[in-house]
């Protein structure tokens, strides 16, 4: 039915409006499902323990790539298309847009190949909406610094000039594709980013949002 992903640098609480959201649309009785990117079918949580996993040292930006690759394509194939066409709302935290930001913005890779690998991934599926949270890279480090611990910390390792890339990038990708993408201030507090992400995606399911592609 509808397809919607959450986007943003780590600690931009994309995974608290996900939650939030879903709980809004759950009570109206809409089928929602929660997922997510690396991990969202079986073979991707195996994915995702090998690329987030501190101890994956010295990992080449291309390898990388196609790990994050084959789990979308595997997430797709099995959870989130059948998922839409079942008629849920599917969710998930990161999709494509991160592999640009952060393959693209972040690790260098070149834009346009990203965009035809992920393609053969996806299946040629793309979001029908996107929330990118947006906030500054010291603001988002400090959260991530508040709840250390979770163990994943290949990517929390890196330096701020790279997730300051990753949020230009994102940025980007914002203006490129205004139709799809939403940015939300992500420093509002959660009830005002639930309110507007709900009235967006009202319209959107009711096919009245005037920018949908
Ligand atoms: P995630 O668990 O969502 O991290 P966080 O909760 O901190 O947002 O994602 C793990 C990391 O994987 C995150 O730093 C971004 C990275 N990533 C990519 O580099 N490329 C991708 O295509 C995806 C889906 C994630």
């Amino acid at each position: 039915m509808v397809f919607v992903t959450f986007e943003g640098i780590d600690g931009s609480g994309k995974t608290s409006l996900m939650k939030a959201l879903a709980a809004r649309f759950s009570a109206q009785g809409q089928e929602v499902i929660l997922t997510r990117e690396p991990g969202g079918s079986s073979l991707g949580a195996r994915i995702r323990e090998m690329v987030l996993d501190a101890k994956t040292e010295g990992l080449d930006a291309r390898a990388e790539l196609f790990l994050f690759l084959a789990d979308r394509a595997q997430h797709v194939a099995t959870l989130i298309k059948p998922a839409l066409d079942r008629g849920s709302l599917v969710f998930s935290d990161r999709f494509a847009d991160s592999t640009f930001a952060y393959q693209g913005n972040g690790r260098g890779l070149e834009l346009e190949t990203l965009e035809t690998l992920n393609t053969v991934a996806a299946g040629g599926l793309a979001p029908d909406v996107t929330f990118l949270l947006d906030l500054p890279v010291s603001v988002a480090m400090a959260r991530i610094a508040a709840r250390k611990g979770e163990g994943e910390a290949r990517f929390d390792g890196l330096s701020v000039s790279f997730h300051e890339e990753v949020r230009r990038g994102f940025l980007t990708l914002a203006s490129r594709f205004s139709h799809r993408i939403r940015v939300l201030n992500a420093e509002k507090s959660l009830e005002d980013l639930s309110d507007e992400a709900e009235t967006l995606l009202v319209s959107v399911i009711r096919g009245t949002y005037a920018g949908r592609p």
